[in-house]
């Protein structure tokens, strides 16, 4: 009898763990998912120059271990942060998508007016973030 009620309350404390770990991840992971959000017109432009090299089932290893556009509302704020200045800083320069890609696929290139959106966004995003 005594054994028994000894393992229930064991029990009842690993239930009881488990279930407080379970609200705080849901906690975090909803904060991150209310404040970011990719709006339409850009997650449009993101599929067309971007997004082909930088999601989970990408094949190339280089692009996903820099950028996973499908992962980015996981990320911590800090994280998701960086990768908005890395994505600005990227289209600044021209960057991306890569030369040789755009030899072989020229309509997936930037344009002016796609570049101007894609950092105005990140820009913006990144300082939402941070308010
Ligand atoms: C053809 C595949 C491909 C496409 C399309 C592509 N990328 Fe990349 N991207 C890569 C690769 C490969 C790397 C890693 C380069 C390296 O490690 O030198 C990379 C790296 C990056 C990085 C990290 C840069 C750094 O120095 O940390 C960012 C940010 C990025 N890409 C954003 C973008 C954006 C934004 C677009 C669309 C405008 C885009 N990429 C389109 C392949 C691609």
């Amino acid at each position: 009898m005594m054994l028994s009620m000894i393992s229930l309350t064991a029990f009842a404390f690993l239930l009881f763990s488990a279930f407080q770990a379970d609200v705080q991840s849901e906690k975090t992971m909803s904060v991150a998912e209310a404040t970011f959000e990719i709006p339409e017109d850009i997650q449009n432009i993101l599929d067309k120059s971007c997004f082909g090299c930088h999601n989970v089932d990408a094949t190339s290893d280089k692009a996903k271990k820099k950028l996973l556009i499908d992962q980015m509302h996981e990320l911590s704020k800090i994280k998701l942060v960086a990768a908005l200045g890395d994505i600005r800083e990227t289209v600044e320069n021209g960057d991306m998508p890569p030369q040789k890609f755009l030899d072989k696929f020229p309509d997936k290139a930037l344009t002016a007016e796609e570049a101007e959106k894609l950092k105005d966004w990140a820009g913006k995003a990144a300082d939402d973030l941070l308010k």
